[in-house]
């Protein structure tokens, strides 16, 4: 089988194929034929080498943390899932590639209404989004902002914010707004027109990538609201009269992709690629571009 990582830091062209033998499931494992692994911005990230610092890897290091594949093999003691079963996956490593082993706590039944490619790009951002809420805690009728609205975290946010009633204000670039009509957002702006949403706001969330969003998030707020920021750690409190913090963990995967499936979460799919390393670079390239709204996912043959 193949693996599909990288034996020095640097740009999309570090990629190369690793052959390996398939893994073997231990006890509460099963093996997974890999069907199909959504992109994201910390693959990229650690492609660069940006995660090196806090989370140090043994060369090769092989991305992917978001998989929907067909079970092969059961390890001893797994309850709850057969051979042949498709399922999404959630892991801190390693996705890119033909076949993985995961611990059955790592899995969730993929709908048999959900399209593979659709499926692999929902975890992260689906648990980033629901782990948001969970933290959020509004009660139905609360208003939230959301800026970076167009991307994965940010639309997944969106839609269960609407599922939990709560009045969604979205921001993005002005050439987004469109889209983020179509997820139905309370109301919608540009980053440089937030101030028509100013202290409208219980709470806001700031999920641009990289974590730029020029204060458009923390405008919204009212006073005592909470910001909490996607990417990387939170700036101190834009204002001084709210509260500002960094989305620093996950919850357990299960229970929140088990939420997000319930509220029929989706998201567009802008590159449906091959699993070859020509298809990891091409999917790393448009990573690192200012790209449509939408996931990035290869897909096996
Ligand atoms: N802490 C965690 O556990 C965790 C988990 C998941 C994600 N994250 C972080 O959350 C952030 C959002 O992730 P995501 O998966 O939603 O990313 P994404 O799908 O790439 O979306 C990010 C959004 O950022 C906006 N943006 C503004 N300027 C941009 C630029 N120069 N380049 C790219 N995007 C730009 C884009 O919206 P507009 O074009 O409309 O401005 C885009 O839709 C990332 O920083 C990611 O690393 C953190």
């Amino acid at each position: 089988m193949a693996r599909f990582g990288f034996t020095t830091f640097g740009d999309p062209n570090v990629f190369h194929r690793l052959p390996a033998d398939p893994p073997t499931p231990k006890a509460g494992q099963v093996q997974l034929r890999v069907l199909a692994v959504g992109l994201n911005p910390y693959d990229a990230s650690l492609r660069r080498g940006e995660q090196a610092a806090v989370r140090p890897l043994k060369f090769p290091i092989v991305p992917g943390t978001d998989v929907v594949g067909t079970i092969t093999a059961l390890g001893a003691d797994v309850t709850g899932f057969a051979l042949g079963d498709v399922v999404l996956n959630y892991r801190p490593i390693g996705g890119y590639s033909e076949f993985v082993t995961a611990s059955v706590g790592k899995l969730v039944a993929n709908p048999a209404n959900l399209a593979v490619a659709t499926a692999a790009g929902l975890p992260q951002v689906s648990i980033a989004a629901v782990t948001i809420l969970d933290q959020l805690a509004l009660p139905a009728g609360a208003t939230v902002a959301v800026a970076g609205a167009s991307g994965g975290v940010g639309a997944v946010l969106v839609q269960l914010a609407l599922a939990a009633k709560l009045r969604v204000l979205a921001l993005a670039s002005p050439n987004n707004l469109d889209y983020l009509h179509t997820l139905g957002a309370t109301a919608v702006a540009d980053y440089a027109h937030a101030a028509a949403f100013a202290g409208q706001a219980d709470a806001a969330v700031n999920a641009v990538a990289g974590g730029a969003d020029h204060g458009a998030a923390a405008t919204t707020l009212k006073p005592g609201g909470l910001l909490i920021t996607t990417g990387g750690t939170a700036d101190p409190a834009p204002r001084a009269d709210i509260q500002s913090t960094a989305l620093t963990h996950l919850d357990a995967f299960a229970p929140a992709m088990t939420t997000a499936l319930a509220a029929h979460v989706t998201l567009p799919i802008i590159a449906r690629l091959p699993f070859s390393t020509a298809g990891v670079i091409a999917g790393h390239e448009l990573l690192e571009t200012h790209h449509a709204p939408g996931k990035i996912v290869l897909v096996a043959e």
